[in-house]
């Protein structure tokens, strides 16, 4: 019996979800034949992402996971709006995501805090941005960072945070928007494996209670396999989508029970396959 079948794991080239049969997907984003081609500054092309077609449903939590350099970030600032693509067509809830943008939050790869403020004056900036009422916005700023456990923490400066800590105010500082689409490139990869299960288990449970359509770039396979519903496989040179899994096991997932390991085990199989 093939093991994908026995731990209810789906597979497959699938370009559009692997929904169940039947199921209408409620679109949130979607990517069309995208390529992306950057012209370095000697005039050389690389080519980032090479016909990527690719949808989320509403209130997913897809993960991508690739090794360094296949394209990962440039996936997600497509997504964003921050880079335009060379070939195909970027959606966010129907437009192109510069019309969007507002629907959209995204966590940095490199917490990219304000050192010039606080860690509520970092929650509070979008909000500012954005002309709410200042008791309100603090109100909310302050939720938010006790969403993330750091209350008590709110007038620290970023260079007194640990790294877990400032990609807490990072999440916070997203999710104070309200964002329907949640990108967050490799957000917990430089933490130690404590913070980082922690800082799964509040992404999950903020997941869980706001319905928000995550998409989290990774190359860890446990984390992916930790958080995702969907995992999505890219390969580079050019980068591209190589296979994704559908993950069935119920959440908090224990990383040492058979159906984990098993999947481990079936993605670790499909990365060593991909010629690069
Ligand atoms: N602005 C740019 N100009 C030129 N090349 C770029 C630019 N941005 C990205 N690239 C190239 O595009 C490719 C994909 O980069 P990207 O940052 O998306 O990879 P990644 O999967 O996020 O990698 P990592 O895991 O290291 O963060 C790389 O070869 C990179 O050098
Ligand atoms: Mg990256």
């Amino acid at each position: 019996m093939d093991i994908g079948s026995k731990i209810g794991l789906k597979r497959g080239k699938a370009r559009v979800p692997a929904f169940a049969s039947g199921q209408r997907m409620n679109r949130i984003f979607s990517l069309d034949g995208v390529s992306k081609v950057f012209v370095t500054e000697d005039g050389r092309e690389v080519r980032a992402l090479d016909d990527v077609s690719l949808a989320g449903a509403t209130g997913e939590f897809l993960c991508l996971l690739g090794p360094t350099g296949c394209g990962k970030t440039t996936l997600l600032r497509l997504l964003a709006g921050l880079e335009v693509p060379s070939r195909g067509e970027v959606r966010v809830q129907g437009l192109p995501p510069d019309k969007t943008f507002r629907s959209i939050g995204y966590v940095f790869q490199q917490g990219a805090l304000f050192p010039w403020r606080t860690a509520l004056g970092n929650v509070l900036f979008g909000l500012e941005a954005r002309k709410w009422p200042k008791a309100e916005a603090r109100k909310r700023a302050r939720e938010c960072l006790s969403l993330v456990k750091l209350d008590g923490v709110e007038n620290a400066w970023p260079h007194e945070l640990s790294g877990g800590m400032q990609q807490r105010v990072a999440i916070a500082r997203a999710v104070a928007l309200e964002p329907s689409l949640l990108l967050l490139d490799e957000p917990f990869g430089a933490l130690d494996e404590k913070t980082r299960r922690d800082l799964q288990e509040e992404l999950l449970r903020l997941w869980e209670e706001s319905g928000v359509t995550l998409v989290f770039v990774t190359h860890n396979v446990e984390e992916a396999v930790s958080l995702g519903q969907r995992v999505v496989v890219l390969g580079m040179n050019p980068g591209r989508i190589e296979e994704e899994f559908r993950v069935e096991i119920p959440y908090p997932r224990d990383p040492l029970s058979p159906a984990f390991v098993e999947t481990m085990i079936e993605i670790r199989r499909s990365i060593n396959d991909i010629v690069t």
